[in-house]
């Protein structure tokens, strides 16, 4: 990419490249993004954005750093303001109508030992000896929907035929949503998470200004949360081992937490389980799409299935960013932050930081060490992670050795997103085994 500004000062970012990571239009070009992140590590790693529509915001783009901060949570708070970059007047929206920068109250924007209890309700599930006990349960689920894939003889697209539907199938059995509800789960993740995206938002143009984003996001939150009220309910008459049964029961310092506390942890695992994981595959099956000796080599060494995996998270960053603001002075690479600023963390740009990967924006599964970022680090660091993982790489176990081979069937795209992001559709064409 062709950056066509010098700096305005030390500090700020060029606005062309800060228009261009606040804009979710770029994230579906990825090439572009990762253009400016590139110029950004090289040339002011630490920066501040300041453009027109956001509160201006520092934007961390070195993986070192990323690791510094997020490990600091006493120092980086996530629930003084907004955890993702959201526009100016959705903020003060919110602000006035929620009272708090959040639209939900989640883990996700608590801190320190609030953040702490309200995580360890439901941290033991998600904890790699019980996420193994799964295992068998997964790899069934993923053998249906590669029956299915198999079924349709010869080409389909692979994001939404496969890797949208297994992930959020596993997701909702560990939380307790029956599969006749998991349509309407998949509707409203993507609402949220795509609303700007004309294809996935609420209304058929999108949201196009900051007024009808917040409306619309009420509106998604409400149909989340009077689905969740009556699963509350229910799960408090009938438990089962299940995550709903955890949370509606839940008791912090002796007390029923909030109905909007119980809310808050549904939707926010109802949401972060599956659309995450889903791009990552999605991720996977286009690398193997593109490099038909990729496919080979696994396919002969299956022991590569686990380097694939945790290469097709770095390259798809299917997270893009979370935000955290300071509560004290602080200097990083020579900047000045002060207490109160806001700082993008870009687990985007760490995720192809040179320093740290060698030729970052190749896809290679031999990696000796990936230390790829795309769960975050630290107290906050994805609570989903090993069954994300361990989703993926039961998928890819059982489907590769049900094809001959796979090759790009028409050109895939991404969702409109600066947030949340992955291949949105993705064309394949296979031969069966
Ligand atoms: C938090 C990424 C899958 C549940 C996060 C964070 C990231 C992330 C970046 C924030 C970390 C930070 O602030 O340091 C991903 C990716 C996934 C994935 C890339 C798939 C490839 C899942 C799954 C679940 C999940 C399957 C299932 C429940 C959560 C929860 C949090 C979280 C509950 C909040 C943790 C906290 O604030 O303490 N994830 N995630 N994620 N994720 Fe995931």
């Amino acid at each position: 990419m062709t950056i066509s500004h010098a700096p305005a000062s030390a500090a700020q970012a060029p606005s062309d490249i800060a228009a261009l990571i606040t804009d979710s239009r770029s994230f579906a070009r990825p090439e572009k993004v990762h253009g400016a992140f590139a110029w950004l590590r090289a040339n002011q790693p630490v920066s501040r954005a300041v453009t027109p529509n956001f509160d201006p915001f520092w934007v961390v783009t070195k993986h070192q750093d990323i690791l510094d901060i997020e490990r600091q949570s006493d120092i980086f708070h996530n629930g003084d303001r907004s955890t993702v970059l959201i526009p100016q007047d959705l903020l003060r929206g919110i602000e006035q109508t929620m009272h708090s920068p959040h639209l939900t109250r989640s883990i996700v924007n608590m801190d320190d030992r609030e953040h702490r209890l309200y995580r360890s309700l439901t941290q033991s599930w998600f904890m790699p000896g019980n996420v193994k006990k799964l295992s068998d349960r997964i790899r069934s689920i993923a053998r249906s929907h590669i029956d299915r894939m198999i079924a349709r003889g010869g080409a389909c697209d692979f994001v939404s035929d496969v890797a949208l539907h297994f992930p959020l199938h596993v997701v909702m059995e560990i939380l307790g949503v029956p599969e006749e509800d998991e349509g309407r789960m998949l509707v409203l993740t993507q609402q949220l998470f795509g609303a700007r995206d004309p294809e996935l938002g609420r209304k058929p143009d999108a949201a196009t200004d900051s007024v009808s984003d917040l409306s619309m996001l009420e509106a998604v939150l409400g149909d989340f949360h009077s689905y969740f009220a009556k699963l509350t309910a229910d799960r408090r008459e009938n438990p089962r081992d299940d995550v709903a049964t955890v949370i509606a029961n839940a008791l912090i310092d002796g007390k029923p937490i909030a109905e909007h506390e119980a809310n808050g942890y549904y939707v926010l695992i109802a949401t972060a389980g599956h659309d995450t994981t889903s791009a990552s595959t999605a991720g996977a099956i286009w690398a193997l799409a593109e490099r038909p000796d990729l496919l080979r080599q696994v396919q002969a060494d299956p022991s590569l299935i686990t380097g694939l995996v945790e290469e097709a998270i770095r390259w798809t960053t299917p997270v893009k960013h979370f935000m955290r603001t300071a509560t004290q002075d602080y200097e990083l690479r020579g900047q000045q932050i002060k207490a109160g600023d806001w700082l993008l963390l870009s687990f985007l740009s760490a995720n192809r930081d040179e320093e740290v990967f060698d030729d970052p924006h190749d896809f290679r599964v031999d990696r000796p060490l990936n230390r790829q970022v795309a769960f975050g680090y630290g107290a906050h660091a994805c609570l989903g992670q090993h069954l994300a993982k361990l989703e993926m790489r039961i998928l890819l176990e059982e489907l590769l050795p049900r094809i001959r081979s796979i090759e790009l069937n028409g050109t895939p795209e991404w969702t409109q997103s600066i947030f949340v992001s992955g291949p949105k559709h993705l064309p394949i064409r296979f031969e069966a085994a």
